[in-house]
C-alpha cells in the first residue's frame, strides 16, 4: 500500500473548455471538471480517445486559455501568473514540438539554460540523458532527420532537463518500444522518489497506471467518471473475475442471452468480436457459454479467465458512453 499524500500541489475548480468547430458548432471537450493533484503523487487520467485529455493537460500547462474554471499551481492563480507555473513544470506533449532546427543536443541544452540551467550543467546533463536514451550518436543531428521512436525518445529527455516540480506526461510511451517504455519509467520513478516530483500521466497503455499510480480518473466526455485508487476502482466493477470471449463473429442476441444466464453479473463488449463477461461462479458459467455457443453454431476463437485489470474497469466504465454515441 502507497503512502497517503496529503499536500496540495495543484487545484483544478470547473475547468471548462469549449471548442469552435469549423461548422461554427461549439464543442464541449472539458465539461467543468475539479479535483486536486497531491505533491508527490503519479495520477494517471484515462480516457478513450477525444475524451479532453490532452485539452486539460494543455490547459494545465498554460499553453491553452480555459473557457471557464480556475487552475491554482502553489497557491496562485495560472491565469494570473502563468510564467510561473510554466517555469516549474515540464511537459511531453502528444504531438512533436521539438524545435527542428536545432540538433538533438541543442534542443536539450536550450531546454536546460531557459529553465535557468548554468550552459556548462545543461550540457552535462544533455549528455546523460541523450546516453540514457540511446541517442549519443544522434546528438548533432537535426531532428528532422529523427524517426518517430526517436523524436518521442528526445522530447522526453527534454521535458526532464530541469527537474520538474509536475511533469506532464501525454501519451509518454506511444511509440516507444518496450526497452524505451522501461527506461522512460526509470526516470519517472527515479524524479518522483528523488526529488518528489508530482507525475500528471495520460496513457492507453492501461498496465503503466496500474504499476505505477497512486491514484487514477477515468474521464470520458468532458467529465471525471470515476477517480481513485486502482484498488478503490476495482470495486466499481460487477466482479473481480472476468471471462473473456473472442467468436468469429458477435451478436446482440447472444450479448443478451449470456447477460440472463443466473451468474452473470454484466457483460460489456469490446469489439465486433470480443466480449467480457462478469461472473461469480465462473466454472458454471464457463460450461453455460460453451453449450451456448455451440447451441447458437457459433465459431469460439478463444476464452481466457482472469482477474480483473485496469483495461477491463476502464472499458466497463467507459462503453456505455461510447455505445450511445
Ligand atoms: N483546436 C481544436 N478545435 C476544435 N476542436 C478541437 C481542437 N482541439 C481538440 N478538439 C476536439 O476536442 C476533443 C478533445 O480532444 P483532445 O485532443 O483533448 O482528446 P484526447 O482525450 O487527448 O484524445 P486522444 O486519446 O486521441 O489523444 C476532440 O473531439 C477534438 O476533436
Ligand atoms: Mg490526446
Amino acid at each position: 500500500m502507497k503512502e497517503k499524500k496529503t499536500e496540495v500541489i495543484l487545484e483544478v475548480k470547473n475547468l471548462k473548455k469549449v471548442y469552435m468547430k469549423n461548422d461554427g458548432e461549439p464543442h464541449v471537450a472539458v465539461n467543468g471538471i475539479s479535483f486536486e493533484l497531491m505533491k508527490g503523487e503519479i495520477f494517471s487520467f484515462l480516457g478513450p480517445n477525444g475524451a479532453g485529455k490532452s485539452t486539460t493537460i494543455n490547459m494545465l500547462t498554460a499553453q491553452l486559455t480555459p473557457t471557464d474554471g480556475e487552475i491554482v499551481f502553489q497557491g496562485q492563480s495560472l491565469k494570473d501568473n502563468p510564467i510561473f507555473a510554466k517555469s516549474k513544470v515540464g511537459v511531453v506533449a502528444q504531438h512533436n514540438n521539438l524545435d527542428r532546427g536545432l540538433t538533438a543536443r541543442e534542443n536539450l541544452i536550450y531546454h536546460g539554460q531557459y529553465f535557468g540551467m548554468s550552459e556548462g550543467d545543461a550540457a552535462k546533463k544533455a549528455d546523460e540523458l541523450l546516453a540514457s536514451f540511446g541517442l549519443t550518436d544522434w546528438g548533432n543531428d537535426y531532428v528532422k532527420s529523427f524517426s518517430g521512436g526517436m523524436a518521442q525518445r528526445l522530447k522526453i529527455a527534454r521535458a526532464i532537463m530541469h527537474q520538474p516540480e509536475i511533469l506532464f506526461l501525454d501519451e509518454p510511451t506511444t511509440g516507444l518500444d518496450p526497452a524505451y517504455r522501461e527506461i522512460l519509467w526509470q526516470h519517472v520513478l527515479k524524479l518522483n522518489k528523488e526529488y518528489n516530483t508530482t507525475v500528471f500521466l495520460t496513457t492507453h497503455y492501461m498496465e503503466e497506471p496500474e504499476r505505477f499510480s497512486d491514484r487514477v480518473a477515468i474521464y470520458n466526455k468532458g467529465a471525471i467518471k470515476t477517480l481513485g485508487t486502482v484498488e478503490e476502482l476495482r470495486k466499481k466493477v460487477p466482479s473481480q473475475t472476468i471471462i473473456t470471449i473472442v467468436l468469429d463473429a458477435l451478436n446482440e442476441d447472444v450479448v443478451k442471452e449470456v447477460k440472463s444466464q443466473a451468474d452473470v453479473k454484466d457483460v460489456s463488449v469490446k469489439d465486433e468480436k470480443t466480449f467480457v463477461v462478469y461472473v461469480d461462479n465462473s466454472q458454471k458459467v464457463i460450461n453455460e457459454l460453451l453449450a451456448l455457443i455451440d447451441k447458437k453454431g457459433l465459431t469460439l476463437e478463444s476464452i481466457n479467465l482472469s482477474a480483473t485489470t485496469l483495461d477491463d474497469i476502464f472499458i466497463h466504465l467507459t462503453t456505455n458512453d461510447i455505445k450511445n454515441d
